[in-house]
């Protein structure tokens, strides 16, 4: 068919036309587009136009609502439609035509005619002179240029050569008609178009359209880019993983599983989001790490301490105060303050469950019993237990952890001890808080505020870890041997309970309860096999031991255990032991008894002294002897003993005359002061009373009544000032069976608790030297110097 000029067929075009109503398609003149006719009338139309001017106007159906079904009528038909030619037609055998149209113009329907069987219509053309001289048309020309460009830059073209088409055209009507071909229109927007009066008005809107296809393609591509970006990010991952478990295959590195079962252990762990993500970048990193590389040994121990450690794992405590009771007395003789005050603790723990937890801290003595009693804690409340040793820790990291920076870091001992347990609220046994040192390394005692105070301990930061870790279910026992040399920040956080030495009557009962059943079971014996007599435990106790503690009893005991075992094993035969033959299984007497004066004597006195170990009996001897008023001090004495000499000397030259000594004494006599055992160094103002009374019986020749034994500080009023250490002192008499013992008046408190130990000695407490000399220093026997 040929195509005609649209000036011809304008001309050309008859009044009435067969229509063609479209449903979902409008066509625009110049448009080509094929439709296809079921509708007998109107294949009628088409074969009436096809016989003479070959056009047909198109008319589009309005759109109807939803769940319409019914057939259209010729009142649901737009006014407004192209005239189109007819240029191919094709017959379908299964009934209705196929047809090639091309539009020509605009027309409007003047009127309707149902004719017969054919639909018609007036029609009268609607002309849309172009004008490139309109100002309008060129401005709308001219955006709609510019946005294609746009388009092009932004990559977001119609299709490839669009713009050059685009650009090569300068009809309007033209460059119109292409774009719309471009433009994704639904059939009301299209009849809509169609409808504008002017060129201008169209333009207008196919700019509108235009943009808003911009806005589409745009929001469209950002969309997909999105889901791009996400695909591609874990099919890079995933990917990536694959090539790293290939090339380790190849290398025969083959350790994916490790990876794999590192992941697995992470959904088993009841820990913090905070720490998973942490242990799983750690596990991402160090699967991209060399496996030989330093950094991934680094990296692997830390996934391991973090992997081990019982986050988030809490074990029910046991608060049956019965139960508790019944521990504690199985584990410990004795001790009754510090029991029942365990007792109160957990009676507490009864009532209130989140309630503050004392920071405890045993003091005493070593071997009595402060490292066991923590454990007996743990035992009690059924949580787990772990100790912590701060003896000569110095450096702050052994504490807080060190960074993980080379191949050796460690987090602090308190983390370190979780690895042990299986719970994140066990009882943990800070032992030696007194040892722990300061140097360059930083102050590790400052860093045990933090693990101590119940405010900051919930997030406790670990320089290893890096990652905060809970230690407010933790219930801390310290130990200490003394509080001199624990910081005031620490001791204030701690409810201190002091331990004392015990008495030989305590090592009995303890031995016997405790260290010889332990023994016997440690050695595989049985009580048939090996028996300890009172007597024999007495010997050992004070011959072979010399403690506050019952450490070395244990270690004696033990140590005739084993010799049992071993007569038993080599002969078949049950050892025996007794007062006499001790000496061959322990070796010769230790200790013999304290330097302990029996007789009454001119410038000796008994003293008693405090040590680490215990109370301990000293002598005090003093001589006067020809020479310038020089004083001699010997026996390792410390500069306050020194003084306190001084002191007493300056006393008794004071009060020379009411003890009948001529002044001359002073000056033509030279006084020699000497503590035996002169290889253990010995300090402290106590000796005061006790050196006073050697100094006046040295110059008075009076002797010593040697039934007493002093403690005391004297000034130089003659008063006795209060002491330290009153129950070892007095336990070290008792040991060594002096029976009066003079203590300050002030210290009559500290020996409210000891009933059972004082019962059988007199204590004389003396405000005043007066009241000491009186008692100790006898008549003037018939000797001289
Ligand atoms: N009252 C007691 N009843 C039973 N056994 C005891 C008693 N006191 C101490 N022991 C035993 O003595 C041994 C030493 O005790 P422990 O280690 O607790 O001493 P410590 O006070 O911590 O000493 P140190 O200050 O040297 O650390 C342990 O085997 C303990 O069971
Ligand atoms: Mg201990």
């Amino acid at each position: 068919m040929k195509n005609l000029s649209v000036e011809y067929i304008q001309k050309a075009i008859p009044e009435v036309l067969p229509v063609i109503p479209t449903m979902d398609v409008v066509v625009f003149p110049q448009a080509i587009v094929p439709l296809l006719v079921l509708d007998e009338k109107i294949i009628k139309g088409v074969d009436f136009a096809l016989e003479g001017s070959k056009l047909i106007m198109l008319l589009v159906a309005k759109k109807q609502t939803d769940n319409y079904n019914g057939a259209i009528g010729t009142k649901d038909l737009h006014t407004i439609g192209t005239i189109a030619s007819i240029m191919r037609l094709i017959k379908i055998p299964e009934g209705g035509i196929k047809i090639l149209v091309q539009g020509i113009c605009k027309a409007s329907v003047e009127e309707i005619l149902t004719e017969k069987d054919m639909l018609n219509a007036r029609i009268k053309i609607i002309s849309s002179e172009a004008s490139m001289q309109d100002q309008e048309v060129i401005a709308h020309i001219k955006n709609i240029k510019e946005l294609a460009e746009q388009m092009v830059a932004s990559g977001q073209s119609f299709s490839s050569d669009f713009h050059l088409i685009l650009g090569k055209m300068s009809d309007p009507q033209k460059i119109a008609d292409f774009i719309l071909s471009h433009l994704n229109l639904n059939v009301e927007e299209s009849q809509e178009l169609l409808e504008t009066a002017t060129l201008s008005d169209f333009l207008s809107m196919i700019y509108i359209y235009m943009n808003r296809e911009i806005e589409v393609a745009e929001v469209q591509e950002r969309v997909r880019n999105r889901a791009r970006e996400s695909m591609n990010k874990s099919q890079k991952e995933f990917f990536l993983r694959e090539q790293i478990k290939a090339i380790k295959k190849e290398l025969g590195e083959n350790d994916i599983e490790e990876f794999e079962a590192m992941r697995a252990q992470i959904e088993k762990l009841n820990a913090s989001e905070e720490v998973c993500t942490e242990i799983v970048r750690q596990i991402n990193r160090l699967e991209r790490t060399a496996p030989d590389s330093m950094e991934a040994t680094v990296t692997r121990n830390y996934i391991e301490w973090m992997l081990s450690l019982p986050w988030g794992i809490h074990t029910e405590d046991n608060l049956d105060i019965k139960h508790a009771k019944l521990i504690l007395d199985e584990d410990h003789f004795g001790l009754k303050d510090i029991k029942e005050r365990i007792l109160d603790f957990i009676s507490i723990r009864n009532l209130r469950k989140d309630g503050h937890t004392p920071i405890i801290c045993f003091v005493g003595p070593p071997g009595t019993g402060k490292t066991s009693l923590g454990k007996s804690i743990a035992r009690c409340l059924g949580r787990d237990y772990f100790r912590v040793s701060l003896g000569g820790v110095k450096d702050e990291a052994e504490i807080r952890g060190h960074r993980r920076t080379y191949v050796g870091a460690l987090p602090g001992r308190f983390i370190q001890g979780f690895r042990k347990v299986n719970s994140c609220n066990p009882v943990i046994i800070i032992d030696e808080l007194d040892k722990l040192g300061v140097d360059f390394r930083g102050d590790p005692s400052a860093a045990l505020l933090e693990v101590l105070d119940p405010q900051q301990n919930k997030t406790f930061y670990d320089n290893y870890l890096g990652v905060p870790f809970d230690l407010s279910q933790v219930i801390f026992i310290a130990t200490a041997n003394s509080l001199d040399t624990i910081s005031a920040p620490l001791r204030d956080r701690m409810e201190i309970i002091e331990l004392y030495s015990y008495s030989i009557d305590e090592k009995m009962e303890i031995a016997k309860r405790h260290l010889i059943k332990r023994a016997i079971d440690d050695c595989g014996l049985s009580s048939q096999n090996l028996t300890i007599e009172e007597n024999v435990l007495e010997v050992i106790i004070s011959n072979y031991t010399r403690e506050s503690g019952v450490r070395s009893l244990d270690r004696t005991i033990r140590k005739l255990c084993s010799k049992a075992a071993r007569a038993l094993v080599e002969t078949s035969i049950i050892a025996q032991f007794n007062v006499d033959n001790l000496e061959e299984y322990l070796g010769a007497q230790i200790f013999f008894d304290d330097e302990v004066n029996h007789e009454p004597t001119i410038g000796i006195t008994n003293g008693l002294a405090w040590t680490a170990y215990g109370g301990q009996m000293l002598k005090i001897e003093a001589v006067v002897m020809l020479g310038k008023g020089k004083i001699m001090l010997t026996g390792q004495l410390g500069n306050v003993m020194k003084e306190s000499a001084h002191a007493a000397l300056s006393y008794v030259r004071v009060h020379a005359q009411e003890f009948g000594i001529d002044q001359k004494m002073f000056t033509h006599y030279d006084l020699h002061i000497h503590v035996p055992s002169g290889a253990v160094p010995k300090d402290g103002p106590s000796a005061g009373i006790t050196m006073l009374s050697s100094i006046l019986s040295a110059f008075t020749q009076r002797p010593i009544d040697s039934c007493y034994a002093m403690t005391g500080e004297l000034n130089l009023q003659g008063e006795v000032m209060p002491i330290g250490g009153v129950k070892e002192k007095v336990l070290a008499a008792k040991r060594n069976k002096i029976l009066h013992i003079i203590i300050p008046d002030k210290n009559k408190n500290d020996l409210k608790g000891l009933k059972d130990i004082i019962k059988d000695i007199d204590i004389v407490f003396v405000q005043h030297a007066d009241e000491v000399l009186k008692r100790v220093l006898l008549p003037k026997k018939n000797t001289c110097i």
